[in-house]
């Protein structure tokens, strides 16, 4: 399935996702995590485990949007889990359009008594996004305690 941008971008409106969507998720996740490059450290799963885990765990027990153009081609997702942002991607050649703007504004309309979430230091341009979103920083760790090992800072929001 193709992740190109369509030209319909006003025309995208997440909806929740379900299991015959795994694939559209399981491509965002992917190919925007690869496409991060090294702000985003190389994930610990092959591409057939993530795809698993997605069909599996993610779909059916977490609650997933995702972004769609007029073409039905997926263009973000967002997996909240309790008051977590546990994912947030958006497709590679959609980036810096407004679409993880409008996902974590969904977020906050889901969670309005606040969320939190977890980004590698090294994803400066995350880091931005949250901020200029209204998380602030809970704390830092020495990424001792994900699977990558890598550093990484929780982020949390609570409404004004
Ligand atoms: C982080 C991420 C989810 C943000 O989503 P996004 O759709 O790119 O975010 P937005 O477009 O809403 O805002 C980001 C940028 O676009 C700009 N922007 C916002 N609305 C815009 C619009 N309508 N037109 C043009 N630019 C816009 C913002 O100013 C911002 O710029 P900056 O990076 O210079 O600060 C996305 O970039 C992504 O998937 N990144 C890779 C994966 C990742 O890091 N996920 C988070 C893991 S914790």
């Amino acid at each position: 399935m193709g992740l190109s941008h369509s030209g319909s971008m006003g025309a995208a409106t997440p909806r929740r996702a379900v299991i015959e969507d795994a694939g559209a998720v399981a491509d965002v996740l992917i190919l925007s995590r690869r496409a991060a490059g090294d702000a985003i450290p190389a994930g610990v799963h092959s591409d057939a485990e993530v795809r698993e885990w997605i069909r599996t765990v993610v779909i059916p027990q977490r609650e997933v949007w995702l972004m769609e153009d007029a073409d039905s081609r997926p263009l973000g997702v967002l997996v909240l889990d309790e008051d977590w942002v546990d994912q947030l991607y958006v497709a590679p050649a959609c980036t810096g359009m407004g679409l993880g703007s409008r996902l974590i504004e969904l977020a906050k309309s889901r969670r309005p008594a606040g969320l939190q979430l977890w980004t590698f230091v090294t994803n400066t341009a995350a880091q931005r996004f949250y901020l200029r979103h209204g998380f602030t920083v809970a704390e830092t760790t020495d990424g001792s305690g994900n699977e990558e090992k890598a550093p990484d800072i929780r982020f949390v929001w609570t409404a004004p």
